[in-house]
């Protein structure tokens, strides 16, 4: 589990001004709203005595402790503390809590985890332009969780070929693909995997276009298929801990248009959401939750061929990201989880370094990340 990247932390449609708790990366995270809209995503734990802050209620722009009703801003600074101090307004300076930068992208709330100023932050592509087109695409969007490691989650979306092998409704569809990696950065991949027709030959019209983008965890699929409209899948993996992930998938296919003709009713969009979700996500998972090693394997470990070249490549650079950026140290943090309050590292702590009554995560050693002590 890397720090310094954003994560999808929840739909944005199920953030209203009630605090949700949300445990990515193996920390407990609270997000809220303000009166503006402005989502705010914080360390859950008070710095004060401990309570959990999605346990307590928004007021105003405030988030308040259920326990003593320490008031926090989005900011994680703590503005006031009504009892115990001579003067309330004045709570002490270490009187605060991490804050994340958020950020809301096709109808999800994505957090960034780390201490990555604004000006060294990665940034989120846009990788699905469609859902700013309401009026030309239906959008689906589902949310699950799952006890899979997530970088093992994120691979299945760029391993084209399972999909003929493990998912009933796509049996049918051309076995032989070809792979055409078209653009790839540090952080990025696409290719695409043309399906082969009936004669051997590659058919450029027909197959899969794979994107996947290390920030965000973000993957694209679009598949193409002659005579049928486009659709696209986009799915974005967070891991709530090394074993358990929460996947976030958005489905979209093309609206009819203005004469009625072409793309997809919306009775049969929901049926592709529907069957997503009830069939499809239960097939990957129920190969998936048996795959070993549970997190991802060196490639001396498996035999990998021409088609998996791919989730190949997004494995690597999702491993050099956190080689580069820092990872948890899960087996570290465990064992300090019931002794001790340990929490992600945001952009003040390495802005307003020793300012903090909680030390942030264990990190393992061999990554590159400025490690901020409390
Ligand atoms: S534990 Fe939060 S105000 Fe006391
Ligand atoms: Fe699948």
């Amino acid at each position: 589990m890397f720090i310094n990247n954003w994560y999808a932390a929840c739909v944005a449609s199920e953030l209203t001004q009630a605090p949700v708790k949300v445990r990515m990366l193996g920390c407990d995270l609270v997000l809220f709203r303000d009166q503006a809209g402005v989502a705010h995503c914080l360390s859950d734990v008070c710095c004060h005595r401990g309570a959990s802050l999605s346990a307590g209620k928004r007021r105003d722009d405030l988030l308040i402790c259920p326990q003593h009703g320490w008031e926090f801003e989005g900011s994680g600074r703590c503005v006031r503390v009504p009892a115990g101090i001579k003067d309330p307004a004045a709570p002490p300076r270490k009187a605060r809590v991490p804050s994340y930068p958020v950020e809301e992208r096709y109808g999800l709330v994505f957090a960034f985890l780390g201490d990555l100023d604004e000006a060294q932050r990665p940034r989120l592509r846009n990788i699905l332009p469609e859902y700013d087109d309401p009026d030309g695409w239906h959008v689906g969007i589902l949310s699950r969780k799952k006890d899979v490691n997530y970088v093992r989650l994120a691979e299945n979306y760029n391993d084209p070929c399972h999909v003929h092998y493990v998912h009933e409704f796509a049996k049918w569809l051309p076995k032989g693909v070809t792979i055409e990696t078209l653009e790839q950065t540090d952080t990025y991949v696409k290719a695409f995997h043309a399906a082969w027709d009936a004669k051997g030959a590659i058919s450029p019209d027909r197959g899969l276009m794979m994107e996947f983008d290390v920030i965000g965890m973000v993957s694209r699929n679009t598949n193409k298929q002659p005579g049928y409209p486009a659709t696209v899948v986009v799915a974005t993996v967070t891991p709530i801990d090394a074993d358990n992930s929460q996947i976030f998938m958005l489905l979209l296919q093309p609206k009819p248009g203005a004469d009625g003709k072409g793309g997809l009713s919306a009775t049969d969009h929901q049926m592709l959401v529907t069957m997503t979700r009830d069939q499809v996500m239960d097939e990957d998972y129920a190969v998936l939750k048996g795959t070993k090693p549970s997190q991802a394997a060196s490639p001396a470990e498996e035999l990998l061929v021409e088609t998996d070249v791919t989730l190949a490549q997004a494995r690597k650079m999702t491993l050099d990201y956190a080689e580069k950026f820092g990872e948890v140290d899960a087996q570290a943090l465990n064992a300090l989880r019931d002794t001790h309050v340990r929490v992600l590292p945001c952009p003040g702590h390495r802005s307003e370094p020793g300012q903090w009554v909680h030390k942030t995560v264990p990190l393992k050693a061999s990554t590159g990340s400025v490690v901020v002590a409390a």
